[in-house]
């Protein structure tokens, strides 16, 4: 397995800020696939909704996943949705050491409510658009993954040492990292 950590998650599970914590302290890069996304096509992932739909996004979100098939050393952090696929979630495993960031509905609730960003959430009831897509996309977050990290009563920190602590587990570091 390739030496690189996939976290996994629903939006508001905390992927990019504890994704962040673990690179920095393992001294991988961090690599966001929303954000390599946004600079190949040169526009917003709103824009690209509203635009071309969510097919085309998909699309794009396959190409960048297979365009990271070389790196090694990255916390690769990617979009909610990236598990929608079989064809993603294959590139996932082959990638790195995959790691589900769940956290309880409400606080992903709570979290995802104060960034207005995300074109899927832009409907009339959020709130049961974040449970429909929930009860949906659980089982295919847990197909994908290899461990599971819930951050629901975590900070940051206690999270990205929860991953870290895995990861020397999987690649079978010793403690010195
Ligand atoms: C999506 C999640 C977003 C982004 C896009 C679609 C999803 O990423 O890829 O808006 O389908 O859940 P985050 O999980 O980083 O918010």
């Amino acid at each position: 397995m390739p030496t690189n950590i996939v976290l996994i998650g629903f939006m508001g599970s905390g992927k990019s800020s504890i994704g962040r914590r673990v690179a920095t302290h393992l001294g991988f890069q961090f690599v966001d696939t929303d954000a390599m996304l946004v600079e190949r096509e040169g526009r917003e992932i709103a824009e690209i909704f509203a635009r071309e739909g969510e097919a085309r996004f998909r699309d794009f979100e396959t190409s960048v996943l297979k365009s990271l098939g070389v790196r090694e050393h990255c916390v690769i952090s990617t979009g909610g949705g990236v598990i929608l696929r079989e064809e993603n979630r294959a590139l996932l495993r082959d990638l790195g050491l995959v790691v589900w960031l769940t956290a309880s509905e409400d606080v992903i609730f709570n979290r995802v409510s104060r960034n207005t960003k995300r074109p899927l959430l832009h409907t009339a009831n959020p709130r049961e658009t974040v449970t429909q897509l929930l009860a949906a996309r659980r089982p295919l977050y847990e197909a994908a993954a290899q461990f599971t990290v819930d951050t629901t009563a975590l900070t940051h920190a206690a999270a990205a040492d929860a991953v870290i602590a895995e990861a020397r587990r999987a690649f079978s570091w010793d403690t010195a990292r």
